[in-house]
């Protein structure tokens, strides 16, 4: 199927997904977030993929938020459920099982910026401004990020962030831990996929127990999080890659990792 919003071009193991309504800013409507989805699942099904740049089209902006004009039809009553439909998908975003580097090329508001915290990795360019400008539209954040931006940068920096509308730049981000690189106008995509080789060319299952062990420890006690670890280790020292990683180390050449 054909998607007018979301494009997605697989090239040497690695997906890059834009997102494309630059007559909105790349804002989400109801139909972008579909088609988003519908390419995650196709991706997660898609062996060859095996890491994913997410990004806006245009040099302007990653993603302005949710599409504000489709508010209007939304109710209290609706609401939940409007916002449970975004987290959801960033939900399923977040829990990919390879790893996901956003590449913000400019504006990250609301929505925005609550889909590139879904990510693994945040690499901004310099004109890259993150926000959350929801309280101006007398709303919260709704798809997560009043939970994934206190967990990034703090709660007071969130709440400065969300009560205040403060907007953050690229380096101001980099400062507070939101995002981890940034670079020059242009080339967030490329330094993503740079970053994302380096990634892929050490032990997949390894990368995959890493992201596992980090992301669903962060919602537990350190004691539940070591547990969860040393679960995550057993299925690493099960792996042929791990006798793999030894030898190659103990022969000193490079490790030929299988991801099994
Ligand atoms: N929803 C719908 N349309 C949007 C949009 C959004 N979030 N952001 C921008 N647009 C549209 C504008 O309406 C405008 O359309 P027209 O040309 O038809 O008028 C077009 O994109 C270009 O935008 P501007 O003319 O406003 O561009 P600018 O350069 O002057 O300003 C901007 C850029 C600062 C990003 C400004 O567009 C803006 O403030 N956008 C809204 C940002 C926002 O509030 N985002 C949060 C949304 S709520 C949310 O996301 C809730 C949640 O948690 C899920």
């Amino acid at each position: 199927m054909e998607k007018q919003f979301v494009h997605c071009q697989i090239d040497e193991g690695i997906a890059v997904v834009t997102i494309d309504n630059q007559a909105a800013l790349n804002a989400l409507n109801a139909q972008t977030l579909t088609q988003l989805e519908k390419t995650f699942d196709e991706l997660g099904q898609n062996p060859d993929v095996r890491g994913v740049v997410l990004t806006g089209a245009g040099e302007k902006s990653f993603v302005a938020g949710a599409d504000i004009s489709e508010f209007l039809k939304v109710s209290g009553k609706d609401a939940p459920e409007f916002m449970a439909r975004g987290q959801r998908i960033f939900d399923k975003i977040e829990a990919f099982d390879r790893p996901v580097v956003a590449a913000v090329n400019g504006y990250a508001l609301g929505g925005g910026s609550e889909l590139a915290m879904s990510c693994d990795i945040r690499i901004a360019s310099e004109n890259a401004i993150f926000g959350q400008p929801e309280v101006n539209l007398g709303i919260i954040p709704g798809y997560g990020g009043t939970q994934r931006l206190p967990r990034l940068v703090g709660p007071g920096m969130a709440k400065e962030i969300i009560f205040a509308d403060e907007r953050i730049s690229a380096q101001e981000a980099l400062r507070i831990g939101l995002v981890q690189r940034v670079v020059p106008r242009g080339q967030a995509v490329e330094e993503a996929k740079k970053l994302l080789k380096k990634i892929l060319a050490k032990g997949p299952v390894a990368v995959r127990m890493a992201k596992k062990a980090i992301n669903e420890g962060l919602n537990m006690s350190l004691a539940d999080g070591q547990k969860l670890e040393a679960s995550c280790s057993g299925v690493c020292f099960g792996t042929e890659d791990k006798d793999e990683g030894a030898k190659a180390f103990l022969e000193k050449r490079p490790a030929n990792f299988k991801g099994k």
